[in-house]
């Protein structure tokens, strides 16, 4: 299963990406999480202590890989070994990298970084298998067009207010654009109204589940432990099964 997560910031994409990988490799799949996001919190949220080199860093690296004879760029350079190289391992042995930030620069941009950056997203997306977290932004463009086609289900994550549902019309459109077909939401930070329940309404996909408000999340946040190890996991439990059912 290929999941990208993606939401406007604040809205808990990190804090769900950490809690469904931990839930995924505790039923015994093999779970690769990347941090797309230029937040890049992943990893602490995954538990682990030491200090990521985000892969767009790598300067030297990207050069010699990317940027071939006379200056001329690779569109498909080799990144399998940095993959190998460049991940580590948490106490569930999830496998987490952090990519770095992707210029924005659309079709157009062939930074040597940026064709790297994706030359990794797509080795991830095409070779890994079971599970496959991408924490995403909002802006999902980076993406592009070839690897998209790769990623199984896109979770948009909302918290049920107007502004999050304009950013889930956003999230549609570039999903369309670049053309990724199953599209599922989970609203988290639910607190029971009408105003909510009417907001939710209007969400035309398949909703996966609502995770309450819980200032658990926050504490887990401040004191830098992991969400899993102290929170209430049973929204995510059901949100896992129907993740399993929609990518069957
Ligand atoms: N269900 C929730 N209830 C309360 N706070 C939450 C919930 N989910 C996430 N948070 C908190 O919201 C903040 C942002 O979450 P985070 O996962 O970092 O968002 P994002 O990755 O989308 O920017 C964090 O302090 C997190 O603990
Ligand atoms: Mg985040």
């Amino acid at each position: 299963m290929k999941l990208a997560i993606s939401g406007k910031g604040g809205v808990g994409k990190t804090t769900l990406s950490a809690i469904l990988a931990h839930l995924f490799a505790k039923d015994g799949y093999k779970v690769t999480a990347i941090d797309c996001d230029t937040a890049m919190n992943l990893p602490s949220a995954l538990g682990i202590k030491t200090k990521l080199k985000p892969l767009s860093e790598l300067k030297d690296l990207i050069e010699e890989r990317v940027v071939g004879p006379l200056g001329t760029y690779k569109l498909n350079p080799k990144v399998d070994d940095i993959f190998e190289a460049y991940s580590v391992y948490n106490e569930d042995g999830v496998r987490v990298l952090v990519l770095g930030t992707i210029e924005k620069g659309g079709e157009g941009c062939f930074c040597p970084e940026n064709a790297f950056l994706r030359a990794i997203l797509r080795h991830a997306i095409f070779r890994e298998k079971d599970v496959l977290i991408l924490d995403m932004e909002a802006g999902i463009e980076h993406l592009g067009r070839g690897t998209a086609k790769g990623v199984d289900l896109l979770i948009a994550v909302v918290e049920p207010g107007s502004r999050a549902l304009e950013t889930l019309g956003r999230i549609e459109e570039l999903a369309k654009d670049i053309g990724i077909e199953k599209i599922a939401v989970i609203v988290n930070k639910f607190i029971e109204s009408e105003e909510a329940k009417r907001l939710i309404e209007r969400i035309k996909h398949p909703i996966l589940g609502k995770v309450p408000f819980n200032e658990c999340f926050i504490k887990a946040d401040i004191s830098n432990i992991p969400p899993y190890r102290i929170c209430d996991l049973e929204p995510f439990k059901k949100i896992k099964a129907e993740i399993e059912r929609l990518c069957r």
